[in-house]
Order: C-alpha cells, then sequence, then structure tokens
C-alpha cells in the first residue's frame, strides 16, 4: 500500500495541501511591459512578491503541510524564489511543478493528481494565482468538515464576495440557496447580471473531485481523436475548473459558497497593484507592523518622514529629509536623495532617485534612475469610494476611440528620467532614456 492508498484522515494528523495556479508566460499580458522583466506572481507588492503573500497565507493554515505551486512558465524562472523563500516556512514543503503546456485551472491539478493526493491529504485549498487578500482559509476547511460532519458531501468549497451589479458580469457569478449556501447557479462573466455575489478564485477541494475530472479528460480526449475537438492554440487536455466543472456541477448540489467581505482584489493589471500593494500594507498595519517603516522609530533615528503605511527594504537609502507615503514600497538597494516626495506608488529594486523629485501612483522598475526636480505621475484607477463593494475596474489600455486610457505611470526596468522633466499617466518601456517631458504617451 502506497502513502496515496491511505484512506483520508490516516495517521495521526489531518493534512491539506494548498495549490497556488500561477499560469504561464501567455498569461499576464496586460501586466506589461512589468511582466516582461519578471514573471507575474513574482512582482512585488508591499515588499513581497505576490504569490509569496499566497504562500504565507496558506503557511497560516496549521494544517497544510505543502504548497505545489503549478504553472507553465519555465522552471528555471520559478524555482530560484522558490529556494530562497523555502527557509523561511520551515513547517512547509513548497515546490514549483511545470506543466508541459497550458492545461488550465483544472487540467495541471488534474496532471499532479498523485502528487496533491500523496500523503493523504482529507482535502486542498486551491488559489489562482491573480489575486490578493485577506482569505478565510482556516474558516473554509472548517466550513467544509461540518458540511461533511452533518452527512453532505461537498466536493467545493467556492470563497465568495459582493461586487457591484455593474462589475458583478466581469467575474464567475454565483447564486446559492441562501439556507444552505449550496451553489444553484453559476456563469462566469455573464453577459447580462446573474448576481453580485462574486467567485474569489479561492476554493476548498475535495478529493472526490479528481474522479470528475477523469471522466471530462476522456471525454475530450475521446472527442479529439474523432476530430470534434480542435487544437486551436490549446490542449485537448485543457481543463477550466469554472467553465468545465462548476458550470456543469451546480445541479448536482454538493458546491458551496462561503462569504467574505475581508480584503481582496484581481491584480490584472498594473493599476491594480498598486490597490493591491495598499492593500497588503493595511494588512501588516493590522497583523504585522514591524513590516512597516516607522514602527520601531525610536530616538536618533535617521528614517524619513512617514505619512501612513509604508514598506522600505532595510537595504534602501532614503534620505531623513523626504516625505514618503502614504501606501508606498520600496525595494531592495533603492537610493533617494533629499527632499523626495513619494505617495501611492511601488518603487522596485536598485533604483536612484534624485533629490526634490515628486512621484505619485508610478511603478518604478528595477534599475531605474530619475533625476532631480522631477515629476512622475500617474492617474489613480481605484475602486469608487462612495459604492459600497465597489472592486477596482481593470480598464484596458486603449479607450475605444484609440487613445490611452489615464492610468498610473509605469517605468520599465533601467529607465531614464532625465532632471527637471515632467511624466504623466505614460507607460515607458525598458531600456529607454527619457530626454524631454511626457504626457499620456506609451514611450517605446
Ligand atoms: P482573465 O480575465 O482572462 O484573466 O480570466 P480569469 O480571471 O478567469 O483568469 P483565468 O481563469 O485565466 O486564470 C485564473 C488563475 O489561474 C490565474 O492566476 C492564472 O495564472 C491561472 N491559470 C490560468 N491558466 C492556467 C494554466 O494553464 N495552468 C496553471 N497552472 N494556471 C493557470
Amino acid at each position: 500500500m502506497t502513502a496515496t492508498d491511505l484512506p483520508p484522515g490516516c495517521g495521526d494528523q489531518e493534512i491539506t495541501k494548498a495549490v497556488i495556479l500561477i499560469g504561464g508566460p501567455q498569461k499576464g499580458t496586460r501586466f506589461r511591459p512589468l511582466s516582461l522583466d519578471v514573471p507575474k506572481p513574482l512582482f512585488p507588492v508591499a515588499g513581497v512578491p505576490l504569490i509569496q503573500h499566497l504562500i504565507e497565507a496558506c503557511v497560516q493554515v496549521p494544517s497544510v503541510k505543502e504548497i505545489l505551486i503549478l504553472g507553465y512558465f519555465a522552471s528555471d524562472e520559478i524555482t530560484p524564489f522558490i529556494g530562497e523563500i523555502r527557509p523561511l516556512y520551515p513547517t512547509v514543503r513548497i515546490r514549483y511543478l511545470q506543466e508541459y503546456t497550458r492545461l488550465d485551472t483544472a487540467g495541471g491539478i488534474y496532471h499532479f493528481r498523485d502528487q496533491i493526493k500523496a500523503g493523504n491529504p482529507s482535502s486542498f485549498i486551491i488559489i489562482n494565482g491573480d489575486v490578493g487578500g485577506d482569505f478565510p482559509l482556516q474558516e473554509m476547511l472548517e466550513f467544509q468538515s461540518n458540511l461533511k460532519a452533518s452527512g453532505k458531501t461537498p466536493l467545493l468549497t467556492i470563497l465568495a464576495t459582493e461586487a457591484t451589479r455593474q462589475q458583478s458580469v466581469n467575474y464567475g457569478c454565483i447564486v446559492e440557496n441562501k439556507e444552505t449556501h449550496a451553489v444553484t447557479h453559476y456563469v462566469e462573466k455573464p453577459e447580462t447580471f446573474v448576481s453580485a455575489t462574486i467567485n474569489c478564485g479561492v476554493y476548498v477541494c475535495s478529493l472526490d473531485i479528481f474522479p470528475i475530472i477523469s471522466k471530462i479528460y476522456a471525454t475530450r480526449q475521446q472527442l479529439f481523436y474523432e476530430g470534434k475537438i480542435e487544437e486551436n492554440g490549446e490542449t485537448w487536455e485543457s481543463i477550466a475548473l469554472e467553465r468545465d466543472i462548476i458550470m456543469p456541477l451546480t445541479a448536482e448540489g454538493n458546491l458551496y459558497v462561503y462569504h467574505s467581505n475581508r480584503m481582496w482584489s484581481q491584480v490584472k493589471t498594473a493599476g491594480s497593484a498598486i490597490y493591491a500593494n495598499r492593500q497588503y500594507l493595511a494588512m501588516y498595519r493590522r497583523r504585522q507592523p514591524d513590516r512597516l517603516a516607522g514602527c520601531n522609530k525610536g530616538k536618533g533615528d535617521t528614517t524619513p518622514r512617514i505619512l501612513g503605511d509604508v514598506y522600505i527594504h532595510p537595504s534602501a537609502q532614503v534620505h531623513p529629509s523626504c516625505l514618503i507615503g502614504p501606501n508606498v514600497s520600496i525595494g531592495k538597494n533603492v537610493t533617494i536623495g533629499p527632499g523626495v516626495r513619494i505617495r501611492e506608488s511601488i518603487v522596485l529594486g536598485d533604483t536612484v532617485i534624485q533629490d526634490h523629485t515628486l512621484i505619485r501612483y508610478t511603478i518604478v522598475g528595477w534599475n531605474s534612475y530619475i533625476g532631480k526636480w522631477s515629476r512622475v505621475e500617474g492617474t489613480p484607477c481605484d475602486p469608487n469610494p462612495n459604492k459600497p463593494f465597489a472592486k477596482m475596474e481593470n480598464v484596458p489600455l486603449f479607450h475605444e476611440d484609440g487613445k490611452l486610457n489615464p492610468s498610473i505611470t509605469i517605468l520599465g526596468c533601467h529607465v531614464r528620467v532625465p532632471s527637471e522633466v515632467v511624466v504623466l499617466n505614460s507607460i515607458v518601456l525598458p531600456y529607454k532614456e527619457l530626454s524631454r517631458s511626457f504626457s499620456n504617451e506609451i514611450i517605446l
């Protein structure tokens, strides 16, 4: 008998696995030019790669013993990062499993089913790698166990939150039985309003999902060999959790909803990284204030003036006369000269910002240089604060009339901005040396 054959829950301890879906190089296109330099899951938000926030959420769950990161990025793009962070989380095994092609949100889970089942987990968590938030994972596991204890056979518990009527159609929309919380209807990105309860892309899943995916797999295989499925850049082995499993299974009554109004957002565009940065910094304030700059400020401290929530990497040198914040993250080995003002921005590693420059709603890429007395500013694309449950709009880069939509400013890596220029609502591709001011432009 192998470990996988043991009955669930067998052994001294209940084990849960966690699976984080990070996609691959063809995903994250709306995150360009930042995803040109680093795979989107490794993009730092609040000082830590996006995926590490998800790992930290999983590590908080005592029963999680292994985290499997599934994607189709080349292994050497992801495994060095895993090697670096492993010592930080000694209680959990963390591995990257590379799909040979895009298998979609359930195809990879099926492909690596033996790895997920090994050790007899009682269930496993699935997290979409492009969401950020304060996920009630332990509560979801308890919710699913309580359903089992009451004689139900839950297959999947979906974390859900509320959206506005207008925005809900951009997400997976869930209709539920309000008493039992069983899903009664599910539509992925409907054309008209279905429900304001939306899928957060975070699930607790029973191992009973595997025989179901296996049937879908067999059917798709048969259809492919009968010539009824065309592989238009996608393999017949790609299976989508929402389209192929959740939508057809709602009739069975064993999919459930767990509601949360805690912080949650998708990270699709660079603008949404600024918003996620703010939300994660606020989470540090509540849970790990030591991570924030200025929290341990004592007499004789030479840290700059800090407003609100700010993360500064310990190796960064920020002149004490600077005013930083709110909602700013400053990366490794950044140097910031006297009198600089930064708010609502992310400054990535090894960048130099010279004296008296102003930066607002901007992401400054790695190894960039900004001269003295310059101004680099973007336009916020925050959720409407006057609408309850409003989410961030992931506006496309271009408006229908072909003009650039106002957005945050992004400087790709190795960009040089000279002294005394203004860069407004612009996207500057990597390695560009600006020689003048720009506004509302993509600088190639
Ligand atoms: P878009 O609005 O088109 O981005 O759709 P979506 O929000 O429904 O996202 P999608 O279902 O494409 O992806 C959800 C998550 O799964 C993201 O974090 C993706 O990176 C990840 N993902 C998507 N396709 C794959 C895949 O083939 N393999 C793996 N491992 N992850 C994937």
